[in-house]
Protein backbone atom coordinates (compact mmCIF):
# COMPACT_ATOMS: atom_id res chain seq x y z
CA UNK A 1 0.00 0.00 0.00
CA UNK A 2 0.97 3.32 -0.63
CA UNK A 3 1.71 5.96 1.92
CA UNK A 4 -0.81 8.27 1.01
CA UNK A 5 0.37 10.80 3.36
CA UNK A 6 3.75 10.50 2.48
CA UNK A 7 2.83 11.36 -1.29
CA UNK A 8 0.19 14.38 0.12
CA UNK A 9 3.06 16.37 1.78
CA UNK A 10 5.68 15.47 -1.08
CA UNK A 11 3.33 16.50 -4.02
CA UNK A 12 0.60 18.88 -2.18
CA UNK A 13 1.80 21.37 -4.15
CA UNK A 14 0.24 19.83 -7.62
CA UNK A 15 -3.27 20.39 -5.47
CA UNK A 16 -6.21 20.21 -8.55
CA UNK A 17 -4.32 19.45 -11.45
CA UNK A 18 -3.66 16.08 -13.04
CA UNK A 19 -0.50 15.43 -13.57
CA UNK A 20 -0.19 12.68 -16.35
CA UNK A 21 3.48 13.87 -17.83
CA UNK A 22 6.18 11.98 -16.14
CA UNK A 23 6.85 10.79 -18.86
CA UNK A 24 8.20 13.69 -20.46
CA UNK A 25 9.54 15.52 -17.63
CA UNK A 26 8.48 15.00 -13.67
CA UNK A 27 7.57 17.26 -11.05
CA UNK A 28 9.57 16.12 -8.77
CA UNK A 29 8.84 16.19 -5.14
CA UNK A 30 9.29 18.41 -2.20
CA UNK A 31 12.57 17.01 -1.18
CA UNK A 32 14.22 16.75 -4.44
CA UNK A 33 13.17 20.85 -5.41
CA UNK A 34 14.14 21.99 -1.72
CA UNK A 35 17.80 19.85 -2.14
CA UNK A 36 18.19 21.17 -5.78
CA UNK A 37 17.44 24.61 -5.04
CA UNK A 38 19.40 25.46 -2.14
CA UNK A 39 22.71 23.28 -3.49
CA UNK A 40 24.82 26.25 -4.45
CA UNK A 41 23.67 28.42 -1.32
CA UNK A 42 24.73 26.06 1.40
CA UNK A 43 27.80 25.51 0.29
CA UNK A 44 28.43 29.42 0.05
CA UNK A 45 27.64 29.93 3.04
CA UNK A 46 30.39 27.85 4.10
CA UNK A 47 32.56 29.25 1.77
CA UNK A 48 33.13 26.18 -0.09
CA UNK A 49 35.10 24.48 2.84
CA UNK A 50 35.24 20.72 1.88
CA UNK A 51 32.68 21.30 -0.51
CA UNK A 52 34.46 18.56 -2.79
CA UNK A 53 34.83 15.77 -0.13
CA UNK A 54 31.00 16.47 0.83
CA UNK A 55 29.71 16.30 -2.43
CA UNK A 56 31.64 12.86 -3.12
CA UNK A 57 30.43 11.37 0.55
CA UNK A 58 26.75 12.44 -0.77
CA UNK A 59 27.46 10.45 -3.95
CA UNK A 60 28.44 7.62 -2.39
CA UNK A 61 24.96 7.35 -0.42
CA UNK A 62 23.22 8.68 -3.69
CA UNK A 63 24.87 5.26 -5.43
CA UNK A 64 24.01 3.50 -2.28
CA UNK A 65 20.20 4.68 -2.83
CA UNK A 66 20.21 3.31 -6.99
CA UNK A 67 21.54 0.57 -6.08
CA UNK A 68 18.68 -0.04 -3.44
CA UNK A 69 16.22 0.71 -6.04
CA UNK A 70 18.05 -1.36 -8.87
CA UNK A 71 18.40 -4.56 -6.40
CA UNK A 72 22.37 -4.25 -7.32
CA UNK A 73 25.89 -3.28 -5.58
CA UNK A 74 26.73 0.53 -5.29
CA UNK A 75 29.94 -0.62 -6.63
CA UNK A 76 27.95 -1.10 -9.47
CA UNK A 77 26.14 2.44 -10.17
CA UNK A 78 28.10 5.65 -12.01
CA UNK A 79 26.34 8.60 -12.12
CA UNK A 80 26.03 10.31 -15.44
CA UNK A 81 24.49 13.27 -17.10
CA UNK A 82 21.52 11.36 -19.52
CA UNK A 83 20.49 7.93 -20.90
CA UNK A 84 22.89 9.33 -24.00
CA UNK A 85 25.90 9.30 -22.16
CA UNK A 86 25.03 6.09 -20.24
CA UNK A 87 24.69 4.24 -23.15
CA UNK A 88 27.61 6.31 -25.05
CA UNK A 89 29.94 4.98 -22.28
CA UNK A 90 29.11 1.51 -22.63
CA UNK A 91 28.97 1.15 -26.12
CA UNK A 92 32.15 3.18 -26.59
CA UNK A 93 33.64 1.45 -23.71
CA UNK A 94 32.96 -1.97 -24.36
CA UNK A 95 35.40 -4.51 -26.74
CA UNK A 96 33.30 -5.08 -29.64
CA UNK A 97 35.08 -6.85 -32.21
CA UNK A 98 34.09 -6.73 -35.99
CA UNK A 99 31.49 -8.90 -37.05
CA UNK A 100 29.70 -9.55 -33.70
CA UNK A 101 26.08 -7.79 -33.33
CA UNK A 102 23.42 -6.52 -30.97
CA UNK A 103 19.51 -7.07 -31.35
CA UNK A 104 17.55 -3.47 -31.70
CA UNK A 105 14.25 -2.73 -32.22
CA UNK A 106 13.14 0.11 -34.49
CA UNK A 107 11.39 1.62 -31.83
CA UNK A 108 14.04 2.57 -29.67
CA UNK A 109 14.31 6.55 -28.61
CA UNK A 110 17.52 7.94 -30.53
CA UNK A 111 19.83 8.73 -26.73
CA UNK A 112 19.56 4.57 -27.15
CA UNK A 113 19.40 3.89 -31.10
CA UNK A 114 22.25 6.65 -32.25
CA UNK A 115 24.99 4.71 -29.93
CA UNK A 116 24.60 1.59 -31.38
CA UNK A 117 24.10 2.88 -35.21
CA UNK A 118 27.57 4.23 -34.21
CA UNK A 119 29.11 0.98 -33.07
CA UNK A 120 28.91 0.36 -37.03
CA UNK A 121 31.90 2.13 -37.77
CA UNK A 122 33.63 -0.47 -35.32
CA UNK A 123 32.52 -3.07 -37.49
CA UNK A 124 29.58 -4.09 -35.27
CA UNK A 125 26.26 -5.40 -37.08
CA UNK A 126 22.68 -4.23 -35.81
CA UNK A 127 20.30 -6.96 -36.46
CA UNK A 128 16.65 -5.21 -36.39
CA UNK A 129 13.34 -6.81 -34.98
CA UNK A 130 10.44 -5.04 -36.49
CA UNK A 131 7.87 -3.99 -34.52
CA UNK A 132 4.30 -3.93 -34.42
CA UNK A 133 1.79 -2.00 -33.47
CA UNK A 134 3.98 -0.09 -31.04
CA UNK A 135 4.74 -4.10 -29.91
CA UNK A 136 8.02 -6.24 -29.82
CA UNK A 137 7.60 -9.86 -29.71
CA UNK A 138 10.63 -11.85 -27.47
CA UNK A 139 9.83 -14.76 -29.87
CA UNK A 140 11.44 -12.80 -32.23
CA UNK A 141 14.86 -11.92 -30.37
CA UNK A 142 14.98 -15.83 -30.09
CA UNK A 143 15.13 -15.74 -34.28
CA UNK A 144 17.91 -13.44 -34.60
CA UNK A 145 20.23 -14.78 -31.87
CA UNK A 146 23.36 -16.60 -33.47
CA UNK A 147 27.18 -17.01 -32.26
CA UNK A 148 28.10 -13.52 -33.11
CA UNK A 149 25.72 -11.92 -30.79
CA UNK A 150 27.16 -10.38 -27.99
CA UNK A 151 23.77 -8.45 -26.64
CA UNK A 152 20.23 -7.40 -26.75
CA UNK A 153 19.46 -3.63 -26.39
CA UNK A 154 16.01 -2.07 -25.60
CA UNK A 155 14.01 0.31 -23.61
CA UNK A 156 12.37 -1.31 -20.83
CA UNK A 157 9.07 1.10 -21.84
CA UNK A 158 9.20 2.15 -25.30
CA UNK A 159 8.63 5.83 -24.89
CA UNK A 160 6.12 5.95 -28.67
CA UNK A 161 4.17 3.09 -27.45
CA UNK A 162 4.06 2.49 -23.68
CA UNK A 163 5.31 -0.94 -24.59
CA UNK A 164 7.53 -2.57 -21.69
CA UNK A 165 9.33 -5.71 -22.85
CA UNK A 166 8.95 -8.32 -20.19
CA UNK A 167 13.01 -7.96 -18.61
CA UNK A 168 12.45 -11.23 -16.29
CA UNK A 169 11.42 -13.56 -19.62
CA UNK A 170 14.24 -11.59 -22.11
CA UNK A 171 17.02 -11.54 -19.02
CA UNK A 172 16.17 -15.44 -19.00
CA UNK A 173 16.34 -15.67 -22.72
CA UNK A 174 19.57 -13.88 -22.10
CA UNK A 175 21.26 -16.09 -19.72
CA UNK A 176 20.05 -19.07 -22.01
CA UNK A 177 21.85 -18.12 -24.86
CA UNK A 178 25.09 -16.39 -22.63
CA UNK A 179 24.34 -12.89 -24.14
CA UNK A 180 24.15 -9.58 -22.95
CA UNK A 181 21.18 -7.39 -22.09
CA UNK A 182 21.44 -3.70 -22.17
CA UNK A 183 18.63 -1.59 -20.92
CA UNK A 184 17.49 2.03 -21.85
CA UNK A 185 15.39 2.42 -18.00
CA UNK A 186 14.45 5.91 -18.01
CA UNK A 187 10.87 5.26 -18.70
CA UNK A 188 10.49 2.75 -16.14
CA UNK A 189 13.00 3.05 -13.64
CA UNK A 190 11.37 4.33 -10.59
CA UNK A 191 7.38 3.04 -11.64
CA UNK A 192 8.05 -0.30 -12.48
CA UNK A 193 9.98 -2.75 -10.32
CA UNK A 194 13.10 -2.78 -12.45
CA UNK A 195 15.51 -5.45 -10.39
CA UNK A 196 18.78 -6.05 -12.40
CA UNK A 197 19.96 -8.79 -10.50
CA UNK A 198 16.54 -10.66 -11.25
CA UNK A 199 16.15 -9.61 -14.65
CA UNK A 200 19.17 -10.55 -15.48
CA UNK A 201 20.65 -7.67 -17.09
CA UNK A 202 23.64 -6.49 -17.91
CA UNK A 203 23.73 -2.45 -18.00
CA UNK A 204 21.02 0.12 -17.77
CA UNK A 205 20.89 3.81 -17.98
CA UNK A 206 18.25 6.24 -16.99
CA UNK A 207 18.33 9.99 -17.28
CA UNK A 208 17.08 11.20 -13.34
CA UNK A 209 13.92 14.16 -14.57
CA UNK A 210 11.54 11.20 -15.29
CA UNK A 211 9.91 8.92 -13.42
CA UNK A 212 12.56 9.08 -10.67
CA UNK A 213 11.90 12.63 -9.42
CA UNK A 214 15.34 14.06 -9.81
CA UNK A 215 16.44 16.61 -12.47
CA UNK A 216 17.50 17.01 -16.43
CA UNK A 217 21.60 16.92 -16.02
CA UNK A 218 21.95 14.08 -13.97
CA UNK A 219 21.04 10.37 -14.14
CA UNK A 220 22.42 6.63 -13.43
CA UNK A 221 24.59 4.13 -14.80
CA UNK A 222 24.55 0.36 -13.83
CA UNK A 223 26.63 -1.79 -14.83
CA UNK A 224 27.09 -5.57 -13.85
CA UNK A 225 30.50 -6.32 -12.01
CA UNK A 226 31.96 -8.83 -14.53
CA UNK A 227 30.64 -6.88 -17.37
CA UNK A 228 32.66 -3.39 -16.12
CA UNK A 229 35.63 -4.87 -15.61
CA UNK A 230 35.60 -5.25 -19.27
CA UNK A 231 34.84 -1.54 -20.53
CA UNK A 232 37.56 0.95 -20.96
CA UNK A 233 35.68 4.36 -20.45
CA UNK A 234 35.44 7.43 -22.79
CA UNK A 235 36.91 9.76 -20.14
CA UNK A 236 39.37 9.50 -17.95
CA UNK A 237 40.51 11.64 -14.76
CA UNK A 238 41.67 10.90 -11.07
CA UNK A 239 38.74 9.97 -10.17
CA UNK A 240 38.53 6.81 -12.19
CA UNK A 241 42.14 5.47 -11.47
CA UNK A 242 43.67 4.33 -8.55
CA UNK A 243 47.14 6.16 -8.22
CA UNK A 244 46.44 9.60 -7.02
CA UNK A 245 49.11 11.81 -7.99
CA UNK A 246 49.37 14.34 -4.65
CA UNK A 247 50.40 17.70 -5.21
CA UNK A 248 53.25 19.05 -5.58
CA UNK A 249 52.24 16.45 -8.77
CA UNK A 250 55.45 15.64 -10.90
CA UNK A 251 54.39 12.84 -13.42
CA UNK A 252 57.33 10.22 -13.97
CA UNK A 253 54.86 7.04 -15.66
CA UNK A 254 52.97 8.14 -18.90
CA UNK A 255 52.37 4.84 -20.38
CA UNK A 256 49.68 3.54 -18.23
CA UNK A 257 46.12 3.94 -16.45
CA UNK A 258 45.51 1.74 -13.62
CA UNK A 259 41.65 2.09 -14.05
CA UNK A 260 39.18 1.36 -10.84
CA UNK A 261 37.54 -1.75 -10.82
CA UNK A 262 34.38 -0.32 -9.31
CA UNK A 263 31.82 1.98 -11.31
CA UNK A 264 34.10 4.91 -10.20
CA UNK A 265 36.15 4.08 -13.41
CA UNK A 266 33.15 5.51 -15.80
CA UNK A 267 33.13 8.97 -13.74
CA UNK A 268 35.84 11.67 -14.87
CA UNK A 269 35.94 14.70 -13.13
CA UNK A 270 33.49 16.09 -10.64
CA UNK A 271 29.84 15.95 -11.15
CA UNK A 272 27.14 17.07 -11.47
CA UNK A 273 26.31 17.20 -7.35
CA UNK A 274 23.28 19.48 -7.52
CA UNK A 275 21.89 16.82 -9.97
CA UNK A 276 22.59 13.93 -7.55
CA UNK A 277 21.65 15.42 -4.88
CA UNK A 278 18.16 15.73 -6.72
CA UNK A 279 18.32 12.09 -8.03
CA UNK A 280 19.16 11.14 -4.67
CA UNK A 281 16.33 12.64 -2.80
CA UNK A 282 13.68 11.26 -5.56
CA UNK A 283 15.40 7.76 -5.21
CA UNK A 284 15.66 7.58 -1.57
CA UNK A 285 11.37 8.98 -1.96
CA UNK A 286 10.79 6.09 -4.23
CA UNK A 287 12.77 3.19 -1.97
CA UNK A 288 10.20 4.71 1.16
CA UNK A 289 7.22 3.96 -0.66
CA UNK A 290 8.66 0.73 -2.28
CA UNK A 291 8.81 0.63 -5.71
CA UNK A 292 6.72 -2.79 -6.02
CA UNK A 293 3.25 -0.82 -4.16
CA UNK A 294 4.26 2.33 -6.62
CA UNK A 295 4.22 -0.47 -9.73
CA UNK A 296 1.07 -1.82 -8.56
CA UNK A 297 -0.84 1.07 -8.11
CA UNK A 298 0.45 2.39 -11.77
CA UNK A 299 -0.65 -0.82 -13.42
CA UNK A 300 -3.65 -0.93 -11.61
CA UNK A 301 -4.23 2.40 -12.88
CA UNK A 302 -3.29 1.62 -16.46
CA UNK A 303 -5.96 -1.19 -16.55
CA UNK A 304 -8.50 1.30 -15.39
CA UNK A 305 -8.03 3.72 -17.67
CA UNK A 306 -8.25 1.22 -20.63
CA UNK A 307 -11.13 -0.55 -19.22
CA UNK A 308 -13.14 3.37 -19.54
CA UNK A 309 -12.09 3.93 -22.98
CA UNK A 310 -13.32 0.54 -24.18
CA UNK A 311 -15.17 1.33 -26.94
CA UNK A 312 -14.20 4.73 -27.97
CA UNK A 313 -13.80 5.86 -30.98
CA UNK A 314 -9.98 6.83 -30.84
CA UNK A 315 -7.01 4.63 -31.52
CA UNK A 316 -5.54 3.18 -28.01
CA UNK A 317 -1.84 1.13 -28.53
CA UNK A 318 -2.48 -1.70 -26.99
CA UNK A 319 -0.23 -4.44 -26.33
CA UNK A 320 -1.97 -7.91 -26.64
CA UNK A 321 -1.11 -9.19 -23.41
CA UNK A 322 -1.59 -6.94 -19.89
CA UNK A 323 2.34 -8.02 -18.89
CA UNK A 324 3.12 -5.77 -21.39
CA UNK A 325 1.40 -2.78 -19.89
CA UNK A 326 3.25 -0.04 -18.54
CA UNK A 327 1.43 2.64 -17.10
CA UNK A 328 2.00 4.79 -20.02
CA UNK A 329 -0.78 4.57 -22.44
CA UNK A 330 -1.01 6.21 -25.71
CA UNK A 331 -4.28 7.60 -27.74
CA UNK A 332 -4.02 8.88 -31.38
CA UNK A 333 -6.93 11.87 -31.50
CA UNK A 334 -8.09 13.07 -34.24
CA UNK A 335 -5.64 15.03 -36.36
CA UNK A 336 -7.57 18.54 -37.40
CA UNK A 337 -8.53 18.94 -34.22
CA UNK A 338 -5.24 19.71 -32.18
CA UNK A 339 -6.20 22.70 -30.59
CA UNK A 340 -9.31 21.60 -29.54
CA UNK A 341 -7.85 18.54 -27.75
CA UNK A 342 -5.35 20.93 -26.19
CA UNK A 343 -8.37 23.19 -25.29
CA UNK A 344 -10.14 20.00 -23.59
CA UNK A 345 -6.90 19.57 -21.85
CA UNK A 346 -6.40 22.78 -20.48
CA UNK A 347 -10.15 23.46 -19.53
CA UNK A 348 -9.91 20.20 -17.22
CA UNK A 349 -6.47 20.69 -15.83
CA UNK A 350 -5.29 17.63 -17.18
CA UNK A 351 -0.92 17.77 -18.60
CA UNK A 352 -0.06 15.06 -20.71
CA UNK A 353 2.52 14.83 -23.70
CA UNK A 354 0.79 15.57 -27.37
CA UNK A 355 2.89 14.38 -29.88
CA UNK A 356 3.00 12.83 -33.22
CA UNK A 357 -0.91 13.09 -33.58
CA UNK A 358 -1.44 10.90 -29.76
CA UNK A 359 -1.59 11.75 -26.27
CA UNK A 360 0.84 9.78 -24.11
CA UNK A 361 -0.63 9.52 -20.35
CA UNK A 362 1.99 8.57 -17.37
CA UNK A 363 0.75 7.43 -14.10
CA UNK A 364 2.92 7.73 -11.36
CA UNK A 365 2.69 6.93 -7.35
CA UNK A 366 0.93 10.33 -6.88
CA UNK A 367 -2.47 9.61 -9.47
CA UNK A 368 -5.38 8.35 -8.12
CA UNK A 369 -8.42 6.50 -9.37
CA UNK A 370 -10.25 10.17 -9.79
CA UNK A 371 -7.35 11.05 -12.48
CA UNK A 372 -8.50 8.21 -14.70
CA UNK A 373 -12.24 9.15 -14.96
CA UNK A 374 -10.71 12.73 -15.40
CA UNK A 375 -8.87 11.28 -18.02
CA UNK A 376 -11.04 8.68 -19.65
CA UNK A 377 -13.59 11.76 -19.36
CA UNK A 378 -11.90 14.16 -21.40
CA UNK A 379 -10.80 11.44 -24.37
CA UNK A 380 -14.08 10.69 -24.60
CA UNK A 381 -14.90 14.46 -25.23
CA UNK A 382 -11.92 13.61 -27.65
CA UNK A 383 -13.40 11.30 -29.20
CA UNK A 384 -16.18 13.01 -30.05
CA UNK A 385 -14.86 15.77 -31.97
CA UNK A 386 -15.67 16.14 -35.58
C1 LIG B 1 13.03 5.68 -23.91
C2 LIG B 1 13.77 6.98 -23.79
N1 LIG B 1 15.10 6.98 -23.82
C3 LIG B 1 15.81 8.11 -23.69
C4 LIG B 1 15.20 9.34 -23.54
C5 LIG B 1 16.01 10.60 -23.44
O1 LIG B 1 16.97 10.42 -22.54
P1 LIG B 1 18.15 11.43 -22.20
O2 LIG B 1 17.69 12.81 -22.51
O3 LIG B 1 18.33 11.16 -20.75
O4 LIG B 1 19.29 11.00 -23.04
C6 LIG B 1 13.82 9.40 -23.50
C7 LIG B 1 13.16 10.71 -23.33
O5 LIG B 1 12.14 11.01 -23.76
C8 LIG B 1 13.08 8.19 -23.61
O6 LIG B 1 11.76 8.21 -23.54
Amino acid sequence: MLNKQLLDQEFGFMKDVIFLDAAHVALPPMRTQAVYSNYMTEYVKIFAEDVTQNAWAMADEARRDVATLLGCESTEVAFIKNTAEGVGIFTAGYPFTPGQNVIIDDLEHPSNLNNWVRQKSRGLELKVIPSRDGSIFIEEYEKLIDENTVGITVSAVQYSSGFYTDLDRLGRLCKERNILLMVDGIQAVGRLDIDVKRQNIAALAFGGHKHSWGTMGCGALYVRRDVLQKLEPPYVSYQSVTDFIAPPAVTTDFTRLNWKADSRRLEAGLLNFAGVAALRAGVSLINELGVKNISEHVLQLDRQLRAALKGIELKVVTPRDESNYSGIVCIYYPKDHEDKVVEILRRRRIYATMRGGYIRVSMHAYNTPEHMDAAAEALWEISKLS
